[in-house]
């Protein structure tokens, strides 16, 4: 029996991937549900476990309300495939104006198709345009998706962050020795009268 070999139509007859039709634009208001689901689906808690970020709806809408001017979309077929959401920085006393792209996602049928390249390129333009110096990315030491497309895009380098912990419920357990809960506060005398 023949084979049927379905044909990829994404690949064009000199075998490479075609890029899809994307659109990038600036995220609107009507955008904030469809990226938040987007992003439900890459950032979830086990692959992205981030002690200071996580995916969920008040971060996008933060992003939308204090730094619209650097949240883009990817759309195709009026759907949203890839969305980059970024912000500067401009720091006390530097002339040097920072630009941290945090949050970048391509839907996962999309991928390899260069939509995080174009929006990623969006961006860059963006923010050099504002008088940006030089473009911070983060990511998981193992999330070497992401690492492989940051690097190939020309990020390098990469400087190592560790979290440590502290385990505080058995502090919470012990009452502070330092703190006499019997003891009541001098009370503050009665207000008077302004001198004069
Ligand atoms: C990382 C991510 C945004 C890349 O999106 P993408 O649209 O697939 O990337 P592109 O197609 O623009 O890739 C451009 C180049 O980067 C490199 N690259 C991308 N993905 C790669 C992979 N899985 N392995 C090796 N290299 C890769 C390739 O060189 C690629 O070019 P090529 O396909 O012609 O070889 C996507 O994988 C993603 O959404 N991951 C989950 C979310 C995430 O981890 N985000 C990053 C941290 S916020």
């Amino acid at each position: 029996m023949k084979e049927k070999v379905e044909k990829d139509s994404r690949v064009a007859a000199n075998g490479k991937k075609k890029r899809p039709p994307v659109t990038i634009r600036q995220m609107e208001i009507d955008d904030l549900p469809e990226v938040f689901h987007l992003g439900e689906e890459l950032f979830t808690a086990d692959r992205v476990p981030n002690l200071y970020r996580t995916w969920d709806p008040y971060e996008v809408v933060s992003f939308y309300l204090s730094d619209s001017d650097y949240c883009f979309v990817a759309e195709t077929n009026d759907q949203i495939v890839g969305f980059a959401l970024g912000t500067t920085i401009s720091k006390p006393r530097s002339a040097w104006k920072y630009a941290h792209l945090v949050w970048l996602g391509v839907r996962d049928d999309l991928r390899r198709s260069h939509v995080a390249e174009r929006l990623l390129e969006h961006f860059k333009e963006t923010v050099v345009e504002e008088g940006a110096r030089i473009l911070f990315v983060d990511s998981e030491a193992d999330n070497e998706t992401a690492l492989a497309f940051f690097k190939k895009m020309g990020f390098g380098n990469p400087k190592e962050h560790i979290y440590l912990s502290l385990n505080l419920k058995e502090k919470r357990k012990k009452p502070r020795s330092d703190v006499n809960l019997s003891k009541k506060r001098p009370v503050a005398p009665p207000a008077t009268s302004p001198p004069g």
